[in-house]
């Protein structure tokens, strides 16, 4: 792909606001894009991230009811997504998860996984101070959600699919939305974001940004 695709996709990107209710993204389209996320790097790789994909309408009506955030996007989109993270009974560095995680799915022997849980310690206890607080660990959890997010939205981008994350909304009762309609273990499980996919009913508007020099500094 040469450069300019590729500043092509990310102009072409932009946060649809409202889709073409009557396109659908196919199967095979959409299974691209959570790929990206599913190949997506995450800090010592431990993939704090489940994704649930809501079609059902209720749900989604229930949704948002929340979401100031898309109001318009959730009725017309194809594809919703919103991304669940896990809590501190499975991130911390002494769970049960962290364990399995490294002996299966990382496939570390004994010693490795000694040598990691040991690294993954100090890096939560002092390095990042990450154990003040469940806060603290959820949030640095959710900030590795946003890289598998940046993932899918350019992957769709690629492929001619509009996208918009949603942050718009209160954390609590959508929460409470999927705990309800989803059986999602709110001991267990938050949410960072939702993001919406589909195909623009709109032209996009231009896009501002700032100015390169105004935000790379060399030293
Ligand atoms: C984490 C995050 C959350 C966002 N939440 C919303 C949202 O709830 N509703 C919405 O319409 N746009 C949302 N946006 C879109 C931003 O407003 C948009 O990306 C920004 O204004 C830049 O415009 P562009 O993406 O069209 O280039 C969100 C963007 C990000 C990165």
């Amino acid at each position: 792909m040469k450069k300019d695709d590729i500043l092509n996709v990310f102009n072409f990107r932009h946060a649809c606001k409202e889709f073409n209710p009557d396109k659908k993204i196919n199967d095979e389209d959409f299974n691209f894009i959570m790929e990206t996320a599913r190949l997506s790097p995450s800090s010592f790789g431990i993939e704090p991230w489940e994704f649930l994909i809501v079609q059902n309408p209720q749900i989604r009506e229930k949704l948002k009811a929340y979401t100031w955030g898309g109001q318009k996007q959730f009725p017309t989109c194809s594809h919703l997504v919103v991304c669940l993270v896990k809590k501190s009974c499975f991130m911390r560095y002494d769970s049960d998860y962290v364990k399995y995680f490294m002996r299966d799915i990382q496939k570390n022997n004994d010693e490795m996984i000694k040598l990691r849980s040991a690294f993954l310690k100090k890096f939560q206890e002092s390095d990042f101070a990450l154990l003040d607080n469940d806060r603290t660990l959820f949030d640095w959890s959710c900030k590795q959600t946003y890289i598998a997010l940046g993932n899918m939205m350019t992957s769709a981008a690629m492929i001619g699919i509009d996208s918009c994350p949603i942050e718009g909304f209160q954390k609590k009762e959508v929460e409470e939305v999927l705990a309800q309609a989803c059986n999602v273990d709110l001991e267990k499980y938050g949410i960072s974001y939702m993001v919406t996919f589909g195909y623009r009913i709109n032209p996009q508007k231009t896009k501002t940004r700032q100015e390169a020099k105004d935000i790379l500094h060399w030293v």
